[in-house]
């Protein structure tokens, strides 16, 4: 079979490919516009093509291929109220072209969606048929979760129809190695908690806990996150259905994580931390717009009954994490945006 990795080169994306090459079983064609981080994957059976996605040689990549994995997008928070624009068009416009094309080909897609189209929460966990319920207009940060529900839709449409076979993948914060970009000290915005908190650890801080930190998170190991792509891609069952994908053990909040962190940096390093725990609004951290998203634990019934589940413990996986970022630490001396954490 041919797989076409589309978004191939962001971190799940090239923990896909190194997943897809390792397996051996398919040939694979991953696509993106920044290659950076699959420097050094490669494999006789894998090809990579540096271009953008709505370039016109994605249809050819779309048609010579039998699964199209879709896994562009924007995916942090900072961007949904700095750029919100440039995220629908990404993340619902772009997107829908490739659901457009895989609907004239008929080719299978597996869509990467998010575990933001929950939103609020409704239930003590989010099962895959829970509310979707989202903050008002002004609070830009939904926009983001607003595209990726249109989209889930628009793909649901066309799976009723019997126009498309699909199956959508809502990620809960998959972490692991070629994970966000460090940041020099006090910057706002940017990356995702753990490449700040990362940040703050090796540069001695301060740690920044957005409203008070108080928000839940259920963290996945990112190789939990490649045995639940096998099985969607294996799987029968799993053909035009949506699935939760996360570690509900790994539930903590992010206030939790900070110190967590901490006591895991102290057992890799033998050096105390030293770095400042300070509270800061959601406005003042990421700009007018912003909401912070509370989250309560996946339920991931779904996808356990067809055999997949969740291995890997918390700190277990910032242990691997953090040791890889420390191996590649250079001390962080770009000014503004910060410097990418890994090849
Ligand atoms: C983002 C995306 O919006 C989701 O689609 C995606 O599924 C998810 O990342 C992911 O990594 O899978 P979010 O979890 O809100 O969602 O992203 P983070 O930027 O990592 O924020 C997590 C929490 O930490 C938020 O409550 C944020 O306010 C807080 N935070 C962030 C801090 O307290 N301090 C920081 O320095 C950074």
């Amino acid at each position: 079979m041919r797989i076409a990795l589309l978004g191939a080169g962001g971190f799940i994306g090239s923990h896909l490919a190194e997943h897809l090459i390792r397996q051996g079983e398919h040939d694979v064609v991953g696509v993106d516009i920044d290659l950076e981080k699959l420097e050094g994957i490669t494999g006789p059976r894998f090809e990579v093509l540096k271009l953008d996605i709505a370039d016109p040689i994605v249809e050819d990549v779309v048609v010579s291929s039998d699964v199209v994995v879709d896994l562009v997008a924007h995916a942090n928070p900072s961007l949904y109220v700095e750029k919100p624009i440039e995220v629908f068009e990404l993340n619902f416009l772009r997107n829908l072209d490739m659901i457009n094309l895989c609907v004239r080909h008929r080719k299978r897609i597996v869509q990467y969606s998010t575990c933001e189209v929950y939103g609020r929460p409704s239930a003590s966990a989010f099962s895959e048929d829970s509310d979707l319920v989202l903050g008002p207009i002004s609070k830009q940060r939904w926009i983001y979760a607003c595209s990726k529900q249109l989209l889930e839709r628009v793909i649901y449409a066309h799976g009723a129809n019997g126009a498309l076979e699909y199956t959508v993948i809502r990620p809960f914060n998959f972490i692991g190695t070629r994970f966000d970009y460090l940041v020099p000290p006090h910057t706002r915005g940017g990356p995702r908690v753990f490449a700040h908190f990362m940040s703050a650890l090796l540069s001695g801080g301060p740690m920044y806990l957005v409203n008070g930190g108080l928000q839940h998170r259920s963290f996945t190991h990112i190789e939990d996150a490649n045995a639940a792509f096998q099985l969607v891609l294996d799987h029968p069952g799993a053909r035009n259905e949506i699935f939760n994908v996360g570690n509900p053990a790994n539930d903590i909040s992010v206030r939790g994580l900070a110190q967590l962190m901490q006591e895991v940096y102290e057992e890799l390093t033998g050096k105390s931390p030293g770095c400042e725990v300070i509270e800061i609004s959601g406005e003042e951290f990421y700009g007018e717009g912003y909401e912070d998203s509370d989250r309560v634990p996946p339920d991931v019934a779904k996808l356990t009954s067809l055999g997949w589940s969740p291995q890997r413990g918390l700190r277990d996986t910032l242990r691997e994490v953090m040791a890889e970022y420390l191996a590649l630490h250079r001390p962080a001396t770009t000014a503004g945006r910060g410097v990418r954490a890994a090849s």
